[in-house]
């Protein structure tokens, strides 16, 4: 467990156990259909990004709330195994949130979500936590407190990367507080009311966002990869093929990646002039998104959430 006060990445967001199982296909409305045997996996996007981030060997710290009940020290303890500071996950007199996923013969997913103790995050439970270089936020937390946190984390300097999943519309004020989005193309079709379902489209949105304060935008695309756009940077970056077996947390893992590789190529310490460091920024930008979308390909290979998730020498050996 990391010591500092300052983490490389603190995540504010949802622990979730993961009641998963494996059916031939999704049921209809009215229907019963079998499936494997349940499976119970650590999760949840806050979660999961956590793990994503620190499995790349960056220090990472998550804040959040779990229940009373065995779901708590299961998902605590995942966390600890993975090196994640957990000390400020605090236990609620609720039950521990659970998502309720069915995946696919074709390794797609469908999931309901019971927030339980996540929905009891508040704005106080954020005030004392420690700083960030990169703070991470998803949209499993109250609305309110999700504000809370970019506002405190941006003030304190840290870059303020939002996934806004489960999709939500946006207010301006967090969008203002925000320097990286990375919205999935219905995540981005929400938040902007424009159509996205291709990256002429996908980036048509983005610029619409940039408008509004944030820098950069980063729509994942599945197995398409990613679009990066910025103002003066419009990228399309291929992801990598691969047997699918299972996509839940394949954007946790794109987004732990993604955040990680930015902290390190941002630990170079020339000095470069004003061009090059715009320029270099944008190659940063680049890899990072490269380097996240590997990440999210080999996530894809394994079955569940957090387990998932590839440790820095599987994604190095992938890429190699
Ligand atoms: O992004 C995947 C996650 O979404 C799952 O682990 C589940 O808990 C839901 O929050």
């Amino acid at each position: 467990m990391a010591v500092s006060s300052k983490f490389d990445v603190v995540v504010i967001g949802s622990l979730n156990a993961d009641l998963v199982v494996k059916s031939p296909r999704f049921p209809q409305p009215g229907e019963t259909i079998s499936g494997e045997d349940l499976r119970i996996i650590p999760g949840g996007k806050g979660a999961n990004q956590a793990v994503a981030a620190a499995r790349q060997g960056v220090d990472v710290a998550m804040v959040g709330r779990v229940g009373s009940d065995g779901f708590g020290p299961f998902l605590v303890d995942n966390l600890k195994a993975n090196h994640v500071d957990a000390s400020n996950v605090q236990k609620n007199e609720s039950a521990t949130g659970t998502a309720i996923i069915v995946v696919d013969a074709n390794g797609q997913n469908s999931i309901v979500l019971s927030p339980g103790a996540n929905g009891k995050v508040t704005s106080q439970d954020v005030d004392s936590t420690p700083d960030a270089k990169v703070l991470l936020l998803q949209f499993e937390i109250p609305m309110d407190v999700v504000l809370h946190a970019a506002k405190r984390y941006k003030l304190k300097g840290a870059t303020v990367i939002l996934n806004p999943a489960p999709a939500r519309e946006i207010s301006s004020e967090l969008l203002a507080h925000v320097d990286i989005l990375v919205p999935n193309e219905s995540e981005l079709s929400l938040l902007t009311g424009m159509t996205v379902n291709d990256s002429a489209s996908a980036e048509k949105a983005a610029q619409e966002v940039l408008k509004q304060g944030v820098k950069t935008v980063i729509v994942t695309l599945g197995s398409k990869g990613a679009l990066l756009v910025t103002k003066t940077q419009l990228t399309q970056v291929d992801t990598y093929k691969v047997d699918v077996v299972d996509t839940t947390a394949a954007g946790d893992a794109f987004i732990g990646g993604f955040a990680s590789k930015l902290l390190v190529r941002n630990r170079r310490s020339p000095t470069p002039t004003d061009a090059q460091e715009s320029a270099s920024h944008a190659k940063d930008l680049e890899e990072a998104v490269r380097y996240g979308c590997a990440c999210g390909a080999l996530a894809t290979t394994k079955f569940g959430a957090q387990p998932s998730l590839p440790t820095k020498e599987e994604v190095e050996r992938f890429i190699a």
